[in-house]
């Protein structure tokens, strides 16, 4: 398996997960985000074929924002989507944003896990975020070199390293 920057190639590949698994998203959105924003959209492939994507974009002048994260059904729990973050959290962090953070249904649970393992913390709640009025979850985490280091010789790490300084998030007893 081999992460690498979304090209235009991809993109059938790519809409044909999303539309599988997200009921709510615009395919324009991905062009959008591929004209503007080509860093920030990396694809998973493996023999030649796009299994997972992830979507960041800079939300301000210290954070990135993980926009959409998938991965094929058939190639779930094998570390892809943990891979996938810790590569958009390097791109970040290479572009000298010190925060990321993201927004999940709150009724994503395999999500979220997987978010917590890597070190994100939730934050607050939105209020009928999704078209469809789902709550969303706010979730942060603090991106640091050390962080980065660790994650990437040991992608399926189960402890987070702790943070030394900088803002921590805390996550409210609602979530
Ligand atoms: C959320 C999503 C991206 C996760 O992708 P994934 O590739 O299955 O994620 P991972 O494999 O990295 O992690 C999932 C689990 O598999 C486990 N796993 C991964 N590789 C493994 C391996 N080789 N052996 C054993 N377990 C493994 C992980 O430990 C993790 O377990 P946990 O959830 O109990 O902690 C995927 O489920 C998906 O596309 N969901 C639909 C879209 C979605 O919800 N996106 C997020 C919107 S915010």
């Amino acid at each position: 398996m081999n992460i690498r920057h979304f090209v235009p190639d991809d993109f059938e590949h790519v809409l044909s997960i999303e539309q599988k698994i997200f009921s709510d998203h615009d395919p324009l959105v991905y062009i959008n985000f591929y004209e503007l924003n080509m860093n920030g959209f990396l694809v998973a492939e493996e023999n030649g074929v796009i299994i997972g994507f992830v979507v960041g974009y800079q939300l301000n002048e210290n954070e990135g924002r993980i926009f959409s994260l998938a991965v094929e059904n058939e190639y779930k729990s094998r570390g892809i989507g943990t891979q996938l973050i810790h590569a958009i959290l390097k791109i970040f962090y290479e572009n000298s944003f010190q925060y990321a953070s993201l927004e999940v249904r709150m009724s994503n649970v395999r999500a979220q896990k997987l978010y917590k393992r890597v070190g994100f913390v939730p934050c607050w709640v939105e209020k009928k975020y999704y078209l469809d009025g789902e709550d969303g979850v706010i979730m942060k985490i603090r991106i640091s070199p050390q962080y980065l280091l660790y994650a990437m010789d040991n992608p399926l790490q189960k402890q987070v390293i702790p943070i030394t300084n900088g803002p921590v998030f805390h996550t409210p007893d609602s979530i």
